[in-house]
């Protein structure tokens, strides 16, 4: 029919890795309501549901045009059973009743409030809710002993770390970690990763890599930074973590697949304001109870610190940069399709049993048989 001619008709490679995915994306309704069922079966421990919600919201992520009718997806890849109804729901009535239900669910809402506690992940807050915790008062008269990084989300920082992060603040953030690292090691480099790096305006944290041209000279460098960091009053909290790449002697070293070994720091920044020449905005109490935010001359801002020598830069990079979905189908590729293992610090090739180095982000891409995605692109 005439209609089916004027029909937008898309074609995506199976693998996010293979796809150029800008910020620029045509389709938010639906990638919304699958972000979100997504992320309600991550928290409820059921990440292999998560993982499949995640691909398809990647895929309609990468569509060039807004899907308008369900013929337009025929041939795509990564839409299951599942996905497929959720998105005929919004397309036929303008909702899924899925994702409508979900978002107004107590269960949903309560592990948002209690997983956007610093500290605090999908295994504690279902335990709490199980107790009957289901809001931040609950928790504060339920006598829970809570660790320093909880106690320093929920009753310092709440309302903080849950707003938005710009990229003038993860700027200004950056100078500070700059003056830092080169007060301690001059030469050192720090480069922004993470969602900033891939152009996000917004982020829930700034990724800070930071490394030196020297192999070796970065070791023992973190601590430093951070006593820098604490005696000039810039850091509210942290917990540094050593390197223990070299420490684990599995055999012969096969990257393991996930999880990274870099020295490593999670901290909360002590943000300045910018001069505005006063408190303008008017606030009485926030809703859990600490100082709002306009009483005072700064906000707290999540950091993360990672330490990586220059070896592995390039895969550190790589590693970091995100966005998570993407670093996913990375591993995804490397294994299935090419018998490698990928990390934040190697690859390992499993047919010619060795490591194939790589100095830039664009030789790894290369290695794996992949067309260079800059990081612009890979907001799967
Ligand atoms: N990452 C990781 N290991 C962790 C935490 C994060 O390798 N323990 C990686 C993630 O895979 C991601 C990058 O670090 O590629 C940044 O993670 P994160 O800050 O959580 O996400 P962003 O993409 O920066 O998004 P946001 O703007 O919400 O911070
Ligand atoms: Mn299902
Ligand atoms: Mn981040
Ligand atoms: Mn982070």
């Amino acid at each position: 029919t005439g209609q089916d001619k004027e029909m937008a008709v898309f074609s995506v490679p199976s693998y996010a890795c293979q796809r150029r995915t800008t910020l620029d994306n045509q389709n938010t309704t639906l990638t919304d309501a699958l972000s979100l069922l997504a992320e309600n079966a991550e928290l409820s421990d059921e990440d292999g549901r998560g993982v499949a919600f995640r691909r398809a919201a990647a895929v309609l992520k990468a569509l060039p045009k807004p899907v308008t009718d369900m013929a337009q997806l025929r041939g795509l890849p990564c839409l299951g059973e599942h996905s497929l109804r959720v998105i005929r729901d919004i397309l036929e009535n303008g909702m899924s009743s899925e994702v409508e239900s979900t978002k107004q669910s107590e269960r949903y809402k309560a592990l948002k409030v209690l997983t956007g506690i610093f500290g605090v992940g999908a295994k504690t807050a279902d335990r709490w809710i199980r107790e009957g915790i289901h809001t931040l008062h609950q928790l504060r008269d339920s006598g829970h002993t809570l660790n320093r990084a909880q106690q320093a989300g929920v009753f310092l920082h709440y309302d903080d770390l849950n707003r938005p992060v710009s990229k003038a603040d993860a700027d200004i953030i950056g100078e500070t970690v700059g003056k830092a690292v080169d007060a301690v090691l001059p030469g050192a480099q720090v480069t922004l990763i993470g969602g900033f790096r891939r152009g996000k305006l917004t982020g829930h944290d700034v990724d800070f890599l930071i490394t030196h041209p020297e192999e070796g000279r970065e070791e023992g460098l973190m601590p430093k930074v951070v006593s820098w960091l604490e005696s000039r009053g810039f850091l509210l909290y942290q917990k540094t973590t050593r390197n223990s790449y070299l420490e684990c002697k599995d055999g012969p070293a096969r990257p393991p697949s996930n999880i990274d070994r870099f020295e490593r720091c999670l901290s909360i920044f002590k943000l300045a304001n910018e001069e505005t020449g006063g408190t303008t905005q008017l606030e009485t109490l926030t809703e859990n109870g600490t100082e709002p935010a306009g009483h005072r001359p700064w906000r707290a801002v999540r950091v993360d610190l990672v330490v990586s020598p220059v070896s592995q830069f390039a895969f550190a990079l790589l590693g970091w940069t995100g966005s998570k979905l993407f670093e996913r189908e990375l591993r995804r590729w490397a294994g299935y399709e090419k018998a490698m293992s990928l990390s934040s610090h190697a690859l390992y090739d499993n047919k010619q049993s060795r490591y194939l180095r790589a100095t830039s982000e664009e030789e790894i891409f290369a290695h794996l048989g992949l067309e260079y995605i800059p990081p612009s692109e890979r907001n799967a």
